[in-house]
């Protein structure tokens, strides 16, 4: 049985009913640009995050550049991860600063605290940390050092929005806890719009209003400029579209958690496997089920096969790209991060899964380990 890796028709053979009618309405009261609709998706995302501002862009590199730009001043360092998506880093480095990579914590692909802490030098400006594949890094132990060292911090979340994390006994949630929280809307994402997007949340007011003001060329009034800005709106189509989607987010994360659960207890205890794992102050929202394969490529080409819908992500580690070679770092530099590019491998987790698909994408694994 075909397994795609995510089946955007099957959500919206879900939701059409809701969404086609919301969209034929702001189509027809033709205000494409910042209708009523950016708004409220804005406030909800705001509740839904807990913070005082959320500004809608255009994009999740915008939601990252934009504040990047205004905190950095050239040739500022910002630590971050060298295991992600190439935004992160290439809008750290598009706003003026130098990407500065830190190994991974082994178990959860996210920023070691540790290594953080020893990459701080008096240059340091902010730290980006990614929430990677939908659960949270440990901001409890990353927030005291930007406290103590003066950083502002930058979450990249734009594979984890909604996913939270038990702090002092409260739960926190992805992108409120920095200085900055960013979202994408790119269409896999667990909240995808129907095109680009993104989201900038913030608890400063003064800060969410400079955001605001620079995604539309730099002014609060129209025709005059304080600041250089750019245009990254989101569109209004865009928000209709994610704000019909957003009250399903909760359950279609949780039943992406369920298909999580399955696949751990399945294959628990195959040879050369490693399921993910969740740190346990985390609530995860599995935007990737990944494992660990020690005969990865052989897998995913096994898979591919047998029609077993697989990425991975991600294949080669930022501190090695082309495009950073004038940073200066060599290859054995990151071990954590060069062995979790050879040995990823994500699986379908979308919501709309079946029992039957999930059977078989377990079946395949099976076979090809035995
Ligand atoms: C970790 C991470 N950061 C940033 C981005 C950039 O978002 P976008 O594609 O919406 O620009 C993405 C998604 O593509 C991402 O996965």
């Amino acid at each position: 049985m075909p397994v795609p890796l995510l089946d955007l028709k099957a959500q919206f053979r879900a939701i059409r009913d809701e969404v086609m009618p919301a969209l034929t309405a702001a189509i027809e009261a033709q205000q494409f640009i910042m209708g009523p609709a950016v708004g409220e998706l804005e406030a909800a995302v705001a509740a839904l995050c807990g913070t005082r501002e959320a500004i809608a862009c255009a994009s999740g590199t915008d939601a990252l550049l934009i504040p990047l730009k205004v905190l950095l001043a050239p040739g500022d360092e910002v630590i971050t991860s060298p295991f992600t998506f190439f935004a992160t880093a290439g809008a750290i480095a598009n706003a003026g600063g130098r990407p500065v990579f830190v190994d991974i914590d082994p178990a959860t692909f996210n920023l070691d605290p540790v290594q953080v802490e020893a990459a701080i030098t008096p240059r340091t400006r902010a730290i980006v940390p990614v929430h990677l594949y939908g659960q949270m890094a440990a901001m409890e132990r990353l927030l005291p050092l930007a406290e103590r060292h003066g950083l502002a911090i930058v979450e990249d979340g734009a594979q984890a929005i909604g996913a939270r994390r038990r702090i002092d006994g409260a739960w926190r949630v992805a992108g409120g806890l920095g200085t900055v929280g960013a979202f994408s809307f790119f269409p896999s994402k667990n909240l995808g719009a129907w095109g680009d997007g993104g989201m900038m949340v913030t608890q400063d007011a003064a800060l969410g209003e400079r955001l605001r003001k620079l995604r539309v060329h730099g002014g609060a009034k129209q025709y005059f400029h304080e600041e250089i800005g750019t245009n990254s709106r989101l569109d209004t189509l865009q928000a209709v579209v994610l704000k019909a989607k957003l009250p399903h987010l909760a359950d279609w994360s949780a039943r992406r958690r369920a298909h999580a659960r399955f696949y751990n207890e399945a294959l628990a205890g195959l040879r050369g496997i490693t399921p993910p794992v969740t740190d346990p102050a985390n609530e995860h929202i599995f935007h990737q089920y990944t494992i660990r394969s020690d005969r990865r490529d052989e897998l995913v080409a096994w898979l591919k096969q047998r029609g077993i819908g697989c990425a991975v992500y991600y294949p080669k580690p930022l501190h090695l790209q082309p495009c950073f070679a004038p940073l200066g770092y060599r290859e054995g530099q990151f071990p954590v991060t060069e062995r979790a590019a050879r040995e990823v491998v994500s699986l379908p987790v979308y919501p709309e899964l079946t029992g039957e698909q999930r059977d078989a994408v377990v079946g395949a694994i099976r076979e090809f380990v035995r």
